[in-house]
C-alpha cells in the first residue's frame, strides 16, 4: 500500500500555496522516499508535496526514467506554446487538451543542496509546469477554455452527485501519463 494518500480536488490543500523547503533533514528525505512509492503506486510521473497534504515547494519526477526531486523550483523564462493532453492523479478519470508554454528555463535544489538550472521541452517540461503549479494551489482546470471548464464542471458534478468510481480515460492507454 502507498504510503501517502493522494488529495483529490476538492481538498482545500490543492488549493493554497505552499510554502519554501528552509530545511532537509532525515524526515525530509522519507518524506521524498514515500513521495516516490507513492506516485508509482498511483501510477503517476510527477508529484507535488501538496498532493499528499505537504504544504511545502517540492516535487518528485520519472517521466524520462531518471527520477529526480526539485526543490523550490521557480520558473525564470518561459518561451512559445503547446498543447498537450494532461491529466492530473488530483483529478481522476479526466484529462484536457492544455495550452501551455513550450520550454521553460527552471531553477531549483536537489537534495544535497546543488543548484539545478535546467532547460526543459517537450513532457518534461509540461510535467515540470504542472507541478509547479501544485505548489502554487493551481490545478490543471483552472487552464481549460470556457467550453472544456462547463464540461469539466457537468463531469465533476457527476462524480460527487453519484458518488460514481472515476471514468476510465478515453484514451490509448499508455499514452495519458498522470502528473
Ligand atoms: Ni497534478
Amino acid at each position: 500500500m502507498a504510503p501517502h494518500v493522494i488529495r483529490i480536488i476538492g481538498d482545500p490543500v490543492l488549493k493554497q500555496r505552499a510554502s519554501d523547503v528552509d530545511r532537509v533533514d532525515g524526515s525530509f528525505v522519507k518524506l521524498v522516499d514515500d513521495m516516490f512509492v507513492t506516485m508509482y503506486d498511483a501510477p503517476g510521473v510527477g508529484l507535488a508535496a501538496p498532493q499528499v497534504g505537504v504544504q511545502k515547494r517540492f516535487f518528485v519526477f520519472d517521466h524520462d526514467d531518471d527520477p529526480g526531486v526539485i526543490i523550490n523550483p521557480t520558473i525564470v523564462e518561459s518561451r512559445g506554446e503547446a498543447e498537450f493532453v494532461e491529466g492530473c492523479l488530483s483529478v481522476p478519470g479526466l484529462h484536457w487538451e492544455i495550452v501551455r508554454p513550450a520550454e521553460i528555463h527552471v531553477k531549483g535544489y536537489d537534495l544535497e543542496g546543488n543548484e539545478l538550472d535546467l532547460e526543459l521541452d517537450d513532457f518534461a517540461c509540461r510535467v515540470f509546469q504542472h507541478e509547479i503549479d501544485h505548489l502554487d494551489g493551481v490545478l490543471l482546470i483552472e487552464h481549460l477554455t470556457d467550453e472544456q471548464r462547463k464540461e469539466a464542471r457537468r463531469a465533476l458534478s457527476d462524480l460527487r452527485m453519484r458518488h460514481l468510481a472515476p471514468p476510465e480515460p478515453d484514451i490509448a492507454p499508455g499514452r495519458l501519463r498522470l502528473i
